[in-house]
């Protein structure tokens, strides 16, 4: 049973850009038909923003112009009338590498304004971290995480591809066994009931920054949507973080910090 229900929402994110993938794919084949170059991004030439950001070495992430200088973020070349068909498909292959390693675009500014976020707060965990990015970025910025926790269940992540700070435990137990976690990062959960169940579990004055898409994007449940209504957090930290945050081309996660009551 729960293999069954693991199969049913380990794709659903994914499921939501499926027609998004296939036009990836078509597209990639009509430039190989007419001999047009294609970026190459296999593992002999993996692309600069990629080994930046997936290195431990890696002293600091691509800033948001030297992405936007390789790959369309945003939708921002339909405002600006640029298309480079060249440009679009490297974008959907280095976003299609990128997700086996983290699906938050994770850049130079947004760690940064997380620097700041972060002051507020003397305990942070990351649930649901996936392979560890982000908790070894805000490592590497300064910012202490008390534990990078998932439960090592996402299909496209391999067993040998997580860093060594994430433990594999269930975010639910993890929460219930430490309520003097200040803060709780939640990043692109499944759009199965794991976030509303986090939320319900937290403690008055926990708070939980999650980082995904709104009501009927392809993360969290519309349940989740409903309890958070009227408990986001704003302030200049914030702003901040919104500011500097860069999604993938066509995808629309922003961070959200909010607090129970
Ligand atoms: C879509 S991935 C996102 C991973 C990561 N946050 C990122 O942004 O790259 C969802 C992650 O949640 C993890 N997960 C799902 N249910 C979980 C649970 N109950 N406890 C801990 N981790 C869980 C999965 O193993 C997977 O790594």
């Amino acid at each position: 049973m729960p293999q069954i229900k693991k199969q049913q929402h380990s794709t659903s994110p994914v499921e939501k850009r499926l027609s998004w993938l296939c036009w990836s794919w078509e597209q990639m084949q009509l430039s190989l038909t007419k001999k047009i170059s294609v970026p190459d991004c296999s593992s002999d030439s993996i692309h600069p923003i990629l080994r930046q950001t997936f290195s431990l070495t890696s002293k600091r992430l691509p800033t948001i112009a030297q992405i936007k200088s390789h790959i369309y973020t945003d939708r921002q070349w339909i405002e600006a009338g640029d298309f480079d068909r060249k440009k679009q498909l490297l974008t959907m292959m280095v976003r299609e590498s990128y997700v086996g390693q983290s699906y938050v675009l994770l850049t130079d500014e947004f760690i940064r304004s997380l620097q700041l976020l972060c002051n507020d707060f003397t305990s942070i965990v990351e649930i649901g971290a996936g392979i560890g990015w982000l908790g070894h970025w805000l490592c590497k910025y300064g910012i202490r995480v008390q534990a990078s926790i998932d439960n090592k269940t996402w299909p496209d992540f391999p067993p040998d591809r997580y860093l060594d700070i994430v433990q594999q435990m269930d975010s639910l137990d993890y929460l219930r066994l430490h309520p003097e976690v200040e803060l709780f990062i939640l990043a692109w959960p499944e759009e199965d009931d794991l976030a509303s169940r986090i939320w319900q579990a937290l403690r008055p004055g926990q708070h939980l920054l999650y980082i995904g898409e709104d009501r009927n994007g392809c993360t969290a449940n519309n349940v989740f949507f409903e309890l958070i209504h009227g408990h986001e957090v704003g302030n200049n930290a914030t702003k901040e973080t919104k500011q500097s945050f860069l999604s993938f081309d066509d995808f629309h996660d922003q961070p959200h910090l909010y607090q129970k009551g």
